[in-house]
């Protein structure tokens, strides 16, 4: 039912290095929580040390002014899209990539390639400094062309081997269009390869979505196709963080993609804390990072999982926060309210991802535990839940699939049941939500099928999020 994918929320501080716990543990405490609760049980946070403003333009007067008082350079260098001239930590991952794809300099076929790594452990980020330095290099360009897929976005046989013939396409005329048959945009792709001459290196970032979405059909049509070509020769970088996903690949697939293997290790905090002193020494002024920032950041990402891309995402996100305070410091206290607002986000988009009853299911939850402003019996779940199928049109689900559905929104933290006794009327389950519920109800509300229930929402319901309540313990 639910996908075994989803992201949970919670953290496997068991296998989290020993010096990641400590650094946590060593931070300056959590700040004094100023949340309050209002009306509809949602909670916001009291106003911050902001200046009176009264118009709009005040408002962008005083954040451009305290942005400034913290960036130097581009904020853009703490987002994923921006490619530093460094890889701390990396050098020797770059180096054996560098090495296994070196021959293709001197016009000779290199192995492919198999990179696999956790999320985050910078394995795109070295895949395309290794391009960048072999395209700077003038021996690359008569030999060598680049081909880079995201699978996750190109994912069926089609749109890849298209995709593939179009990047190479030097003209116009030559590009192959949507709507011929599979065949013929294998041979189109073929005759452009060969049209290009030298050695093709595709690089299939995500591959394993490619095979989840696809098969290995074309991996096997791909792996083969040097036996086809006459001047060309294709080589084959795959990039996984699904470590088993060569499992589901027939065995000749398998052989011929792991050719050469790299495997890419979680950072650790130390390690994380190198990678965001590069960058915060770029984006941000002097003096303005806080002793025990970088620390808490790289100790809260290694925790999960060693995750670069976690780690600046919380130094971007706290900045973020920083700003909003109009401080002109990054402090420890922004970073755990940048943590707070990113785990939201996990929650957010896990609620999108859920199958559509579970999602009507969540969507009474939410409903009666807003009218009540508190817990929700079970019973009422059911009714809502019953309610709102019948004005969407479907047939509601059985007790028991609800049931299910109820626990797996409890194990995904989404929702809290607790056993209460009714006097004489027994004992039943109180559903209290782990969710703001101003920001999940308009998620849910995407999904076509919710559409109907969407309601025209107040400025001030919009303004009830979540954002700046690092505690997240009550109702929202
Ligand atoms: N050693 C490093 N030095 C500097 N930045 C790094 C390093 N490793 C990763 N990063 C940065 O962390 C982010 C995530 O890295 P990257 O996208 O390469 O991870 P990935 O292993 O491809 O993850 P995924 O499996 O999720 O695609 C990027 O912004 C990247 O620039
Ligand atoms: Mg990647």
């Amino acid at each position: 039912m639910i996908p075994p994918s989803f992201p949970t929320r919670k953290l496997d501080a068991a296998v989290a290095p020993v010096s990641a716990r400590e650094a946590i543990q060593e931070s300056p405490a959590a700040p004094v929580e100023r949340a309050t609760t209002v009306p509809g049980g949602a909670r916001t946070t009291a106003p911050s040390t902001t200046p009176s403003s009264n118009t709009a333009a005040d408002v962008f007067d005083s954040v451009m002014r305290y942005a400034t008082e913290l960036y130097r350079g581009n904020r853009e260098i703490l987002r994923e899209s921006y490619l530093p001239s460094r890889l701390p930590h990396r050098e020797h991952q770059i180096r054996q990539v560098a090495e296994i794809l070196a021959p293709a300099l001197k016009g000779d076929q290199p192995s492919n390639l198999l990179i696999y790594g956790k999320i985050g452990t910078g394995k795109t980020a070295v895949v395309a400094q290794v391009r960048a330095d072999m395209q700077r290099r003038p021996d690359c360009t008569a030999h060598v062309t680049f081909v880079t897929v995201n699978c996750a976005n190109i994912d069926t046989p089609y749109s890849l081997l298209q995709t593939i013939g179009n990047t190479l396409a030097e003209k116009e005329s030559d590009r192959i269009p949507t709507g011929w048959s599979l065949d013929r945009v294998q041979a189109a792709m073929r005759e452009l390869m060969d049209a290009r001459e030298g050695i093709q290196l595709l690089i299939l970032d995500e591959i394993d979505r490619l095979v989840a979405k696809s098969g290995d059909g074309v991996l096997y049509t791909l792996s083969q196709i040097n036996g086809e070509l006459k001047t060309a020769r294709l080589v084959l970088v795959g990039i996984s963080n699904d470590l088993k996903f060569t499992n589901q690949l027939d065995a000749r697939v398998r052989s011929r993609l792991n050719e050469e293997k790299i495997l890419f290790p979680p950072y650790d905090a130390p390690q994380l804390q190198d990678i965001l002193k590069d960058r915060a020494r770029e984006v941000f002024k002097e003096g303005v990072v806080d002793a025990g920032v970088i620390e808490r950041c790289a100790a809260y990402a290694a925790l999960e999982n060693g995750d670069a891309r976690r780690a600046l995402a919380l130094l971007r996100v706290a900045a973020e926060v920083a700003e909003r305070d109009r401080s002109k410091r990054i402090t420890a206290d922004h970073v755990v309210r940048a943590k707070s607002r990113l785990e939201q986000d996990i929650i957010i988009d896990c609620c999108r991802t859920l199958p559509s009853h579970c999602k009507v299911l969540l969507y009474a939850i939410l409903q009666s535990y807003e009218r009540r402003r508190g817990g929700v019996l079970t019973g009422e779940v059911y009714e809502g839940y019953a309610k709102l199928s019948q004005r969407l049109g479907l047939s509601p689900l059985h007790a028991r699939s609800i049931s299910n559905y109820l626990s797996e929104l409890e194990t995904l933290g989404l929702i809290r049941a607790t056993i209460v006794s009714r006097g004489r009327g027994g004992r039943t389950r109180e559903i209290v939500v782990d969710v703001p519920i101003s920001e999940t109800m308009p998620a849910l509300e995407e999904d076509p099928l919710l559409a109907p229930l969407a309601r025209p929402r107040t400025l001030s319901q919009t303004l009830l999020t979540n954002f700046d309540n690092p505690g997240r313990t009550g109702p929202y």
